[in-house]
C-alpha cells in the first residue's frame, strides 16, 4: 500500500513537472518572464542576486538548486536580450558577445553534472559579466565571486 502511494505521488509530480519544463524556451507561448519590462538597472540587480545564489548552490554541490537558479539567471538574460540600446550602448549585441557563450557553457556543465567543470564554468560566467561591463562603458562595475551566504537559506541539498 505505502509503496503504491509513493508511486502515485511520484507519477503525479512527474506529470506536473513535464508541462512546466516543456513550456520554457522557444515554445513558451503563455510564459511571461517575471522580469519582463524591467529597467536595465533592476535587471542587473536581479542578475547579481541570482548569480550569487547560483554560486552558493554550486559551492554547496546542490544540482537541484543549481538547476533552479540557472533558470532564473536565464530569465534575466532573456529580458536583457530584448534591450537593443541603453544610453547609446548596444546591450543585446554586447550580451551576445560576452555573457552568452559563458552562460551556455555553464548551462551545459550543470546538465553534465561534472563538479570541476561546473566550478570552472561559473568562474567564466563572472568573467562574462565583467567583459560586458567593460564593453558597455561600465568597466568600473567589477563583479567577483562571493562565497559568503548572507541569506536565511541553506544551500545544501534538501530534496
Ligand atoms: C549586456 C551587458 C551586460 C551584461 C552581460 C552584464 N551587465 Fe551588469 N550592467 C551593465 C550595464 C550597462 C550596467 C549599468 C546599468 C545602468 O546604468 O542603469 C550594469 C550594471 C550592473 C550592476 C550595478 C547595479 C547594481 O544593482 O548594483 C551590477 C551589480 C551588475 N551590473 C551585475 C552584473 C552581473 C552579476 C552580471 C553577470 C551575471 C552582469 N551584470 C552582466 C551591462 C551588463
Amino acid at each position: 500500500m505505502r509503496k503504491q502511494a509513493t508511486t502515485v505521488v511520484l507519477l503525479a509530480s512527474l506529470a506536473l513537472g513535464l508541462p512546466a519544463s516543456a513550456g520554457e524556451g522557444e515554445h513558451g507561448e503563455d510564459h511571461e518572464s517575471p522580469f519582463a519590462g524591467m529597467h536595465l538597472l533592476l535587471l542587473m540587480h536581479n542578475m547579481q542576486y541570482y548569480t550569487h545564489k547560483l554560486g552558493l548552490a554550486v559551492d554547496a554541490n546542490n544540482p537541484t538548486l543549481e538547476g533552479f537558479y540557472i533558470h532564473e539567471v536565464e530569465e534575466v538574460i532573456e529580458t536583457v536580450s530584448k534591450i537593443d540600446e541603453y544610453e547609446g550602448i548596444p546591450i543585446a549585441e554586447n550580451l551576445k558577445k560576452t555573457l552568452m557563450p559563458a552562460f551556455e557553457q555553464l548551462e551545459a556543465a550543470i546538465d553534465g553534472g561534472e563538479r570541476d567543470a561546473i566550478h570552472a564554468a561559473y568562474n567564466e560566467l563572472i568573467v562574462g559579466c565583467n567583459n560586458c561591463h567593460a564593453a558597455s562603458e561600465h568597466g568600473y562595475i567589477h563583479i567577483r565571486r562571493n562565497h559568503t551566504n548572507p541569506y536565511p537559506q541553506d544551500f545544501s541539498p534538501h530534496d
